[in-house]
């Protein structure tokens, strides 16, 4: 099929990259003319695992090219919708307006024949005015709408062995005309047996923030046992592990600590409870609000921990924070919950120092004030507190005996349950993290601080 892409952020980088690696033709727009040109050079203008290589290897087959030149869609019979849909400033709904010009721009190009496909996250009802948009332009043209679940550090793999493929497609004939391109896009992946539920345009919109809402809750409902546990001494991480044996709950995204972050996750469910607004059906998604709630008190109670274990005052204290990212293997820091964390504390006058393997350029344009270091030693040095925010490998995996060398009290925060409290403890660091206690004692000492 020949195909184009439409935005080649992360989402439209790595769907044109994997339609390239399936044996399609495929052509990535992006407006941004560095960016198109860093991509077709191979090179991911962000970090992803495995991306790199496929966009290389992609690109030396031939099928595979990038251009900042509306022109290219004119060739192309499959075009993706893969532009963004921040949150608005100020407000909980979604900017649509990249949709829009991206839209507009296509409608230009189209044959009769092709088929618009869109992927990016939408309100419902967008995607119905999208199509009006299309077919004014091209009456033959089909209009469908295919979102995806790809998660950030895994979006290789997730795009081309999905859990599952949906299509959100129109009545009758058009219907039918995008059904075959996209069972045609998506052959190899079909032939793996990935299961594939067909619907109507506005379930297939639904379907994705349903999703990223059920996430979203599942994060937050174990958050908020970790509050529960805090208060009772009791320990999350054992709560999530015990419920999780039971297959109708499941052990996964029952991560307890700092809570969800990134550019999905919390513009989604704002998103999503500002349509149902519109829609008058608020009350449905009001939980989705304590939610929200539940995730960002997390990221005040880290900083109140830390609080705590400096003796009431974070003040000119030195405290190295590990992890910048808003989650291991990426370098986004859109609403990362451990740079929230970092600049509370460096508002209420600690000396932070922030490390992160791969997020630090990023961090530093965002955060100029906030100390940066390139590595774990250099972040630590001196520290009187270390808090893991972003469990990367590297960091689960650190030695705590070698570790205690550089800092200036071994105290140690976990704000992702990610270390192993025996192992550090042993070692001879005093360990705390959020919903979680190491001894008896320890839950004693805590209760006795609650007022
Ligand atoms: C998410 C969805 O998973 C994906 O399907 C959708 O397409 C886009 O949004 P992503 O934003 O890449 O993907 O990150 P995800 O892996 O879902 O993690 C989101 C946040 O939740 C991270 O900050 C992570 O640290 C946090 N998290 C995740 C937890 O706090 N606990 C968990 O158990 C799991």
């Amino acid at each position: 099929m020949r195909i184009s892409v439409i935005g080649c952020g992360y989402l439209g980088a790595v769907h044109a990259a994997c339609m390239a690696a399936l044996g399609h033709d495929v052509v990535g727009y992006e407006i941004d003319e560095t960016k198109a040109a860093v991509l077709a050079l191979g090179d991911a203008p962000f970090y992803e695992p495995g991306l790199d290589e496929l966009l290389r290897s992609s690109l030396a087959t031939g099928r595979l090219a990038f251009s900042s030149k509306p022109e290219v869609l004119a060739d192309a019979e499959v075009h993706f919708l893969c532009v963004g849909t921040p949150q608005k400033r100020g407000e909980f709904a979604a900017d649509l307006s990249y949709v829009h010009a991206a839209v507009e721009t296509l409608v230009e190009f189209l044959s009769p024949g092709d088929v618009v496909v869109g992927k990016s996250t939408v309100p419902v009802g967008t995607a119905e005015s999208i199509r009006d948009m299309v077919s004014e332009a091209q009456p033959l043209a089909a209009l469908a709408w295919n979102p995806e679940f790809l998660r950030e550090g895994l979006a290789v793999k997730d795009t081309l062995a999905p859990d599952r493929l949906v299509y959100g497609l129109c009545p009758g004939g058009e219907g039918e005309r995008a059904r075959a391109a996209l069972d045609a896009v998506y052959g190899p992946i079909l032939a793996k047996g990935t299961p594939l539920v067909c619907t109507d345009l506005s379930t297939a919109q639904l379907v994705k923030v349903a999703a990223n809402s059920f996430l979203a809750t599942k994060i937050s409902f174990i958050n908020a046992m970790a509050e529960l546990c805090e208060a009772t001494g009791s320990d999350v991480v054992a709560v999530a592990e015990a419920i999780g044996y039971d297959p109708r709950i499941g052990r996964r995204f029952l991560n307890p600590g700092l809570g969800f972050g990134g550019g999905c996750l919390p513009k989604d469910i704002r998103a999503f409870m500002a349509r149902a607004g519109e829609l008058g059906v608020d009350q449905a998604l009001s939980f989705l609000r304590e939610v929200d709630a539940i995730n960002i008190r997390r990221r005040t109670r880290m900083v109140d921990l830390a609080r705590e274990e400096c003796g009431g005052s974070i003040a000119g204290r030195r405290i190295a924070v590990l992890g910048a990212a808003f989650k291991p293997n990426s370098d986004d820091i859109r609403d990362s919950p451990a740079l929230s964390v970092a600049e509370q504390m460096w508002l209420q006058g600690a000396d932070v120092t922030v490390t992160d393997p791969a997020a630090l350029d990023n961090a530093r344009r965002k955060y100029p004030d906030l100390r940066f270091a390139e590595t774990v030693q250099g972040a630590v040095r001196g520290a009187e507190l270390v808090l893991l925010l972003t469990e990367w490998p590297e960091y689960v995996d650190l030695d705590p005996c070698d570790l205690k060398r550089f800092v200036a009290r071994p105290r140690v925060l976990d704000g992702r349950n990610a270390l192993d409290p025996e192992i550090w403890s042993r070692a001879g660091w005093s360990y705390r993290a959020l919903g979680r206690t190491t001894t008896p004692a320890d839950a004693q000492t805590w209760r006795a601080q609650r007022p």
